[in-house]
C-alpha cells in the first residue's frame, strides 16, 4: 500500500539522521493499524530500537514524532506510549484503497514470499476403502495452502500418493475373492471396494485364519501371480476412479500420482546403497535397519526379515524422484499428526544418507477430525465417509435454500453442494492446523454463525446491492467517510499482510479469521449505511464492489467458490 510506502520511508530517513539503519520493508512489515481507529491509521512499535537508541521506547517514539514532523507532511502524527501513530487523511485513505482493489481485481492480496518450486502432497489415500472425513480436512488444508503459495509467488506442483500395495489391500481383495462372486459395482466404486474391506473386518471374527490368507496374497503379488495382479488391477481401478469423482466435486486436481506400487521395489535399492555406505545395518535375522537412539529415536526397520519393504522404504525413495525430477525448493507432505514421528524418521535418514534436499521437507501436520457424540463411526464400525458427509450437508444447505426460496431443482442441486462445500472447508480451516476437532454439520451450515455460509451471505448481499444499482459506473467521489465504512476500508486493506502472514506460517486459519471479520464488518456497514440514493452514493457503492473483490480473492485462497445469490 502506497501509505504504508510512504510511512516507511519517512522513518527510515528519521531513523538515518539517528545513524541507525533499517529496512524498509522490514518497517512496512512492523505498520500494523492501532487496536482504535481513534488511534490513528497505522502504528509503528518502537521496541525493537531501544538497543540502538540506548533508550525506552517511550521516548523513542517522542524523538521520532518530533523529527519526523519537522521533515514530513503526514496529516498527524502521535507519540502513544511505545508506539508511534499516523494519521491520514480519511477520504485519502479511502480512495486509494477502492483503487487499489479494483484495479487490482483478482490479483488484489498478493505478494512475495518467494520460496521457488514447492510440491504438496495431498491426501495420499490407501485404496483399500473410500475417503473419510479426516481426508476432508487434509484436501481443504492442502489445496488452500497451495493457492496461498501461489499468491505469493511460488510455483506449486500439486502431488498425490496412491497406497496401493500391501497386506491392507489384500484384505479387500481376499474378501472380494471369497465373496464377491465377479460382481460388478452396483454404486460409487471406491465405495464398493470399501464395502469388501469392511467385510473382510466381519469374517475375520469369525475366522482368524483369513489373517495368513491375506499374507499369502501379498506374497503372491509381490511375485507377479497373473490372477492376483489381474484383481488387484480391477480393485485399484475402482478405487481410484471413485477417488476422482470426490476430488472433482471437492475442487482439487492434482499434477502428478505416484502409486507405491510401482516405488516399493525401488526404495529397496535406497537401504541396500545404505547399507553399504553403513548408515544402516543388519540385524541377525536378515531386517535392515537404523538405530536412530543416538537422536533419542528408536530403531527403525526399513526392510523386514523376509525382504518385504515397509511403509518407509517407498518413501526414502519417493523424496529422492520428487525432487529429482522436479528440482524443488520445498516439499511439504500434508499428513495427520498421528504420522510425525514417520516423518521425522524418514526425514532425519534422508539427512544422514546426504541428500541434501532433505532440509527442503515439511511435515505439514493436521489434528483428527472427530464427530460430534454417538456419531464417531458409522453403523458397519468404519470411519465416516467423506462423500456420505459432504451429501449430508448439502442436503442440510437445500433444507435452508428452500425455507428461503422457490428454485428449480437443478439450481438447488448446485447451489446446495457450493454452501455444503463452503461449510466444510470453512470449518476445517478455521481452527488452528494441529488441532483436533469436532466437525458438527448441522453447526457448519448455519447461515448465522462462524460459518461459511455466513461468510457466502454476506457475498451475495453485497451483490443484490450491486444489482440494484444497475451496476451503473460509479465514479469515486468521497465527501466524508464515517466510521462503518472506515471500519471496512481498514479490514480490507489488510488482507495483502494477511495473506502474507498465512502463506509464512503455511497457515489458512489468518485468512479464514479474516474473511469473517470481513463478512461482520460489512455486515455492521450494511445495516448502518443506506447505499443506493444516499448522499454518499458513489463511495458506499465503490466500497461495496470492493468488498466483493477482496472477500472473493480470500475465499479463493480457501478454496471456497462465492455465489451471487443465496
Ligand atoms: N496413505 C497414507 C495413509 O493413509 C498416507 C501417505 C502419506 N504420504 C507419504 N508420502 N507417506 O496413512
Amino acid at each position: 500500500m502506497q501509505f504504508k510506502k510512504e510511512i516507511a520511508e519517512a522513518i527510515k530517513e528519521t531513523l538515518k539522521q539517528f545513524k541507525v539503519k533499517t529496512d524498509k520493508t522490514k518497517i512496512e512489515a512492523e505498520l500494523k493499524p492501532p487496536p482504535a481507529p481513534a488511534l490513528g491509521d497505522f502504528a509503528f512499535p518502537c521496541f525493537s530500537l531501544a538497543k540502538s537508541f540506548k533508550k525506552n521506547p517511550t521516548d523513542i517514539a517522542k524523538l521520532l514524532r518530533d523529527a519526523i514532523r519537522k521533515t514530513k507532511n503526514f496529516d498527524k502524527i502521535d507519540a502513544s506510549g511505545p508506539y508511534l501513530n499516523f494519521f491520514i487523511e480519511k477520504t485519502r485513505l479511502a480512495a486509494e484503497t477502492i483503487k487499489q482493489v479494483l484495479k487490482e481485481k483478482q490479483k488484489y492480496g498478493r505478494g512475495q514470499n518467494k520460496i521457488g518450486r514447492v510440491m504438496i502432497e495431498f491426501p495420499s489415500p490407501n485404496t483399500n476403502k473410500p475417503l473419510h472425513l479426516g481426508h476432508l480436512r487434509n484436501m481443504a488444508i492442502g489445496e488452500s495452502v497451495a493457492r496461498l503459495l501461489e499468491a505469493t509467488d511460488n510455483k506449486v506442483i500439486r502431488a498425490n500418493l496412491n497406497n496401493d500395495r500391501g497386506v491392507h489391500i489384500c484384505k479387500s481383495m481376499l474378501a472380494y475373492q471369497k465373496f464377491g462372486r465377479n460382481k460388478k459395482p452396483d454404486k460409487k466404486t471406491d465405495h464398493f471396494v470399501g464395502d469388501y474391506y469392511v467385510r473382510f473386518a466381519k469374517e475375520l471374527e469369525k475366522n482368524s485364519k483369513l489373517q495368513d490368507e491375506t499374507q499369502a496374497l501379498l506374497v503372491k503379488w509381490e511375485n507377479g501371480d497373473k490372477k492376483t495382479i489381474a484383481l488387484w488391477k480391477k480393485m485399484t481401478a475402482w478405487a481410484i476412479d471413485g477417488f476422482k469423482e470426490t476430488y472433482k466435486t471437492f475442487g482439487i486436481k492434482h499434477d502428478i500420482t505416484y502409486f507405491e506400487s510401482s516405488l516399493y521395489d525401488k526404495g529397496r535399492n535406497i537401504v541396500n546403497d545404505g547399507l553399504k555406505k553403513g548408515v544402516f545395518q543388519k540385524r541377525a535375522d536378515g531386517a535392515i535397519l537404523i538405530d536412530l537412539t543416538k537422536d533419542g529415536l528408536d530403531e527403525k526397520i526399513l526392510l523386514r526379515a523376509d525382504g518385504t519393504a515397509v511403509y518407509i522404504t517407498q518413501d526414502l525413495y519417493l523424496a529422492k524422484l520428487k525432487n529429482d525430477k522436479f528440482n524443488l525448493d520445498g516439499s511439504i507432505y500434508v499428513v495427520g499428526s498421528e504420522q510425525e514421528y514417520h516423518f521425522k524418521v524418514l526425514f532425519l535418514i534422508l539427512r544422514k544418507l546426504g541428500f541434501k534436499f532433505a532440509k527442503n521437507l515439511k511435515h505439514l501436520s493436521y489434528g483428527m477430525v472427530m464427530l460430534p457424540e454417538g456419531r464417531m463411526k458409522s453403523r458397519e464400525g468404519t470411519v465416516v465417509d467423506a462423500d456420505d458427509l459432504i451429501e449430508e450437508v448439502r442436503q442440510l444447505a437445500e433444507k435452508e435454500l428452500t425455507k428461503r426460496y422457490h428454485l428449480p431443482t437443478k439450481e438447488l442441486k448446485s447451489r446446495g453442494l457450493k454452501i455444503a462445500l463452503a461449510a466444510i472447508k470453512y470449518h476445517f480451516l478455521r481452527p488452528d492446523v494441529g488441532k483436533t476437532i469436532t466437525f458438527n454439520p448441522k453447526e457448519s451450515i448455519s447461515f448465522d454463525g462462524n460459518t461459511g455460509p455466513y461468510i457466502l451471505y454476506a457475498y451475495a448481499r453485497a451483490g443484490s446491492i450491486i444489482k440494484k444499482s444497475n451496476r451503473r459506473i460509479a465514479v469515486l467521489k468521497i465527501f466524508s467517510v464515517n466510521q462503518e465504512e472506515r471500519n471496512l476500508i481498514n479490514k480490507i486493506s489488510e488482507l495483502p499482510q494477511t495473506v502474507l502472514a498465512g502463506a509464512r506460517e503455511y497457515n489458512s486459519a489468518p485468512i479464514a479469521n479474516y474473511v469473517f471479520d470481513l463478512a461482520q464488518i460489512f455486515n455492521a456497514f450494511y445495516h448502518q449505511c443506506p447505499v443506493i440514493g444516499s448522499d454518499n452514493e458513489s463511495l458506499r457503492l465503490n466500497l461495496t464492489n470492493a468488498f466483493r473483490q477482496t472477500l472473493k480473492n480470500a475465499l479463493y485462497l480457501l478454496g471456497i467458490e462465492t455465489i451471487e445469490e443465496m
